[in-house]
């Protein structure tokens, strides 16, 4: 998720902007830059590193004589930190983009999907790229387009293109205009006195002005410094209202939620979004070109080992399931801390998966690392471009699901459940396991996931509120399910320690009646995953057990799960996909149950006791 700052009006902006992407730190970058335009000419200024690299590099253009920046005079400009996905983290890669001639500059947030076919497109028609970048494409496309209307340039290419996000173009022939564009990714505008912000967050503006115009999506919007145009994709204007908003800095930072925590969870749409988006280009094939792994490589696999740590390990369970069922080939799992001391037999011929959000867990370092050395072929998944565990790994899947400053992993879970699913199914297709119109169907319904998400998440909120404010003085949470579900109720159990304090323990539910139903009584509520799957059935009989012995049973069911609500005491349905692809679904209403107890015991879930982001020590 990477930041954009745009500004016109009367002030130099030079420094506004870059104090613009200050306060959108929070959202993580690898490098950064801006563009400025004065006397009919636009310079650049971009850095990898943080933003005092950007800031000594600008102290530099001097030396350059690169005036307009030098001199800080200019009040029109763009300015982006950068979140890599496409491309590596160097200065090249970093934003503002231009055409050849460099009139057009862009900034942009999120993916376009469809950038390898329209950068070819391009390329024929004479245009050169300089950078790795997906974003690079909107530069020359808006200069293919330009004929003297800027927003008609910006509204023309916004047509071609395909994806999840939104950009700013700034053109040498209009000193006095910025024009933006919104698919799905945040588009805010600060409307000053005689200056108008562009954003994709409040917090950019928000020290400059409270008066905030939200774009929506498929919207395009031409700003100057006495305000805003929007209009439809189609040209059809659109009326808005401008809103004043109250919030503190702090606030600000978290996108107006209470914590970094409920931020991360509600952004899980945008995460799983973005990290499936340009992977599924086609109705009926997954493209993972990105692996240095081939569909002949992946057809002679003896089998394959996932090692993770934590939350990351319970993504791997459910990856196992997905890919036991779709690519037909073993799956065995470990906890690295285990694994890199067991002495493993594992070499050529085997696929080790090393799945780690910050990409610096040491254990699944050193897991990965074992195998690597012993011959295997090690498979890197990771949030992080240009952590450690993209240099331990012959190939990497990247998960894009932004810097998560919360403790507790949500986004980056959802967002690695989505990219093992990605795994599986293109392991399948590349062993001809999976029928062309089944695979049709899982990747038809991999594209709803997203806004399936944003709509549990809003319709179970309230739901979950509330039976936290009656569980939250439980001494004990039960977790049960089985198949597919029991990696949710590990990772619901994790979430429910880590933040709330409260003893917990997740179970598979055939294995209840060989002890830990000993421990049940009307004091302890069960959280049972019993969302559609082959097994509902045996889950059903094993919630009327715990029942029998008087505990509070709370279930995830698929919608329309009729049984299931009859069985339970409370039922939290959520939207019906795929049975292998529940599991996405169903870890929402527990991350937030985990929430909304802490916050009843007023703890601080973004920063939880004893427990730090990433565990980089042995
Ligand atoms: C999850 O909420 C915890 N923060 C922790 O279990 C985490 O998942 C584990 O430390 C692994 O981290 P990684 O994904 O960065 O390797």
């Amino acid at each position: 998720m990477c930041g954009i700052v745009g500004y016109v009006g009367g002030r130099p902006c030079r420094d506004l902007l870059i104090a613009g992407l200050e306060k959108l730190e929070y959202r993580g970058y690898d490098s950064a830059g801006l563009s400025l335009l004065e006397d009919g000419r636009i310079e650049s200024v971009r850095a990898v590193g943080n933003l005092s690299n950007l800031r000594a590099a600008v102290a530099d253009t001097e030396d350059r004589g690169a005036v307009a920046v030098a001199e800080a005079e200019a009040t029109i400009g763009l300015a982006h930190t950068r979140w890599a996905t496409h491309g590596r983290v160097t200065e090249e890669n970093a934003h503002p983009h231009s055409d050849e001639e460099g009139e057009v500059h862009i900034v942009l947030n999120g993916i376009v999907e469809n950038h390898s076919e329209l950068r070819r497109e391009l390329i024929t028609e004479g245009h050169e790229f300089s950078s790795e970048t997906d974003a690079e494409i909107v530069a020359h496309l808006i200069e293919k387009h330009y004929d003297g209307d800027l927003t008609g340039a910006v509204r023309d290419a916004f047509a071609e293109l395909r994806g999840h996000y939104a950009f700013v173009a700034m053109h040498v022939e209009h000193p006095g205009t910025l024009v933006g564009a919104r698919n799905e990714c945040p588009l805010v505008l600060g409307i000053g006195e005689g200056e108008t912000f562009l954003a994709s967050a409040i917090p950019a503006f928000l020290k400059e002005t409270r008066d905030v115009m939200r774009i929506d999506n498929g919207e395009i919007v031409t700003i100057d410094a006495d305000g805003a145009i929007v209009t439809s994709a189609d040209g059809e204007p659109r009326d808005r209202e401008t809103e004043h908003v109250t919030w503190d800095e702090d606030e600000a930072e978290r996108g107006g939620y209470s914590t970094f925590m409920l931020k991360e969870i509600h952004e899980q749409p945008d995460a799983v979004a973005e990290t499936i988006t340009d992977r599924l280009p086609e109705l009926d094939a997954i493209d993972l070109s990105e692996l240095e792994l081939t569909p002949e490589e992946v057809r002679d696999l003896n089998r394959i080992i996932i090692v993770a740590c934590g939350t990351s390990y319970h993504a791997g369970l459910v990856g196992r399931y997905a890919i036991e069922t779709w690519a037909r080939i073993s799956v065995e799992m470990d906890v690295a801390s285990e694994y890199r001391y067991r002495d493993p037999v594992v070499g050529p011929g085997d696929l080790v998966i090393g799945i780690t959000q910050s990409g610096e867990t040491a254990d699944t370092l050193a897991a990965m690392r074992l195998a690597r050395e012993r011959g295997a072929h090690v498979l890197a998944i990771t949030n992080v471009m240009g952590s450690q565990a993209t240099q331990d790994a012959d190939s990497v899947l990247f998960t894009r699901a932004g810097l998560e400053i919360g403790v507790a992993a949500t986004k980056t879970f959802t967002s690695q459940v989505a990219a093992i699913y990605l795994l599986a199914g293109w392991l399948a297709q590349s062993r001809g396991t999976i029928e062309p119109d089944r695979m049709a169907e899982l990747i038809a319904e991999m594209k709803a996931l997203p806004r399936k998400i944003d709509e549990t998440t809003d319709a179970l909120d309230p739901q979950v509120k509330a039976i936290a404010r009656s569980h939250y003085q439980g001494r004990f949470f039960f977790y049960l399910g089985r198949h597919i579900g029991l990696p949710i109720c590990l990772e619901g159990a994790l979430k429910m320690k880590e933040i709330s304090y409260i003893p917990s323990d997740a179970y598979a539910a055939g294995e209840m009646k060989h002890g830990p139903i000993a421990l049940l009584d009307e004091t302890t509520p069960v959280v049972v995953v019993a969302t559609e799957s082959p097994v509902l059935e045996k889950v059903l009989s094993n919630m009327a057990e715990v029942r029998a012995r008087g505990a509070d049973v709370i279930a995830i069911a698929t919608e329309g799960s009729v049984d299931v609500a009859e069985t339970a005491d409370q039922t939290l349905f959520v939207p019906r996909t795929d049975w292998i692809l529940q599991p996405i679904l169903a870890v929402i209403p527990l991350q937030l149950l985990a929430y909304h107890t802490a916050r009843c015991l007023g703890l601080n879930v973004d920063q939880p006791r004893n427990l730090a982001k990433t565990v980089t020590v042995e």
